[in-house]
């Protein structure tokens, strides 16, 4: 369904003066709770606030997570950027900050917040258990884990598990958690290739047969423990996170950025370490960002989808930053399965920021939002930092501002100028 513009005689004016020429059909904005992010375009240039949490309560949104889109330097990191920085000006503490930062672009910004930066790299100093429990330990934790642990699994074998093979990991991760004490996915796989008579009886096979019905999830942990997520991902926990007082952390992937196969199954574990960590601090409001989060929810979008449910009950705020409607839904055989995908991720994702998109990708992106005649001409011409705001049923066009300082400690265009001058 399309929505018909603003029909008015030509004629040159102000978005300011047009506000009182046309009051209802000019917006009023969303008021002045949150951040000041720069200038509502759509509600006669006034200033544009936004906190997810706030936007939460003022009941513009039913849920505080966010997707931002668009093409490669029209400004999706600069925005977050921009938020996460002014968000931390205006609520300190009581705003966390966590960061996922698959091209190692935020330590200038961590620096200037004081957030603590953790580099992952193959036999680096810093290790991450994604099967760590969350201080709560609840039911909640345990099919968190269990979640995880098949979608690694999936990622590798590129393929859905089996009724069987899912049953066995489930078993696999619940017996560790009910157990008590820690355990890390090489456990998990010692778990499954010598499974407890316990395991053996459930699946109602012999020891013989379960071992070979599960040889494929055996090989998947195995080559992730050996070889993908090896030094990083494949022991007991080594990083210390102030999560209580400290204000916030960077996770640091840029190692593993220029490794396809490496790359979604870092992020998805890295993901799952923090929300599980932010969940475990629910009296703090978390702002999660995953920037890159195209290369980790082309593999596996259902798995975000319930991973959003569980922080938002949990006050985190989850930000995906993408870059065209098809990372949603890469996944998919078909084009119902992909419009359901997609249909599932969003509707837990209530705030969509939409940068730039080039030609080819705007039927796509006006589908799949619901975009007017007039915002679908629009998509294709945003000027960088620049985009429509979709907060709940009502949009806006915002241009996010930035102050000199925040160019300088935001500008990814140097390393590339750089680059060029030493070539
Ligand atoms: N609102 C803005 N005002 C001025 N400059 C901006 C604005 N937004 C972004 N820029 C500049 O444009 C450049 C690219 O921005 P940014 O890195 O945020 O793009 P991106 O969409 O995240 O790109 P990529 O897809 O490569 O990650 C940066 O140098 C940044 O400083
Ligand atoms: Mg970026």
């Amino acid at each position: 369904m399309t929505r018909a513009g603003l029909a008015a005689d030509w004629h040159r004016t102000t978005m300011a003066h047009l506000c009182s020429a046309y009051p209802f059909h000019a917006d009023s904005g969303f008021g002045d709770r949150g951040a000041l992010l720069g200038a509502n375009i759509t509600a006669g240039v006034g200033a544009f606030y936004f906190d997810p949490f706030e936007f939460y309560t003022e009941r513009h949104l039913t849920n505080p997570n966010m997707i931002v889109m668009g093409s490669v330097g029209f400004g999706k990191s600069a925005t977050v950027k921009a938020l996460i920085r002014r968000l931390r000006a205006v609520y300190g503490d009581r705003r966390y900050l966590a960061i996922i930062d698959p091209k190692g672009e935020y330590s200038p910004v961590a620096a200037d917040l004081g957030l603590s930066v953790v580099k992952l790299y193959p036999g680096g100093p810093h290790r991450i258990n994604p099967m760590d429990a969350t201080d709560d330990d609840s039911d909640d934790s345990v099919i968190a884990r269990q979640s995880l642990a098949t979608q690694l699994v999936a990622v590798v074998l590129g393929r859905e598990l089996s009724p069987l093979e899912d049953a066995v990991l489930g078993w696999a991760v619940e017996r560790r958690c009910r157990n008590g004490a820690p355990f890390t996915l090489a456990d998990l796989c010692a778990e499954i290739a010598d499974p407890a008579d316990e395991l053996v009886r459930m699946s109602r096979h012999t020891q013989l047969e379960l071992a070979r019905a599960t040889s494929p999830v055996t090989f998947a942990l195995d080559k992730i423990c050996r070889r993908t997520l090896r030094g990083m991902f494949d022991s007991t926990t080594t990083v210390n996170v102030d999560w209580e007082h400290g204000p916030g952390v960077v996770i640091d992937l840029s190692a593993v950025y220029g490794k396809r196969d490496a790359l979604p199954l870092v992020m998805i574990a890295a993901t799952h370490w923090l929300s599980a960590a932010l969940r475990g601090h629910p009296h703090r409001q978390s702002i999660q960002v995953v920037d890159e989060a195209w290369a980790a929810i082309r593999h596996g979008a259902s798995y975000f989808q319930s991973s959003l449910k569980l922080s938002r009950a949990h006050g985190v705020a989850t930000v995906l930053v993408c870059h065209r409607p098809a990372d949603l839904t890469a996944q998919a055989d078909d084009g119902t399965a992909a419009a359901k995908i997609a249909a599932g991720l969003l509707s837990d994702i209530q705030t969509r920021v939409l940068l730039r998109q080039p030609p080819e990708q705007i039927a796509d992106a006006a589908t799949m939002f619901d975009l007017s005649d007039r915002e679908r001409q629009w998509l294709g011409q945003l000027v960088p930092g620049r985009a429509i705001w979709r907060i709940g049923s009502r949009s806006a066009v915002v241009q996010a501002m930035l102050t000199p300082n925040e160019r300088r400690l935001f500008d990814t265009d140097q390393a590339m100028v750089d680059q060029r001058e030493r070539v």
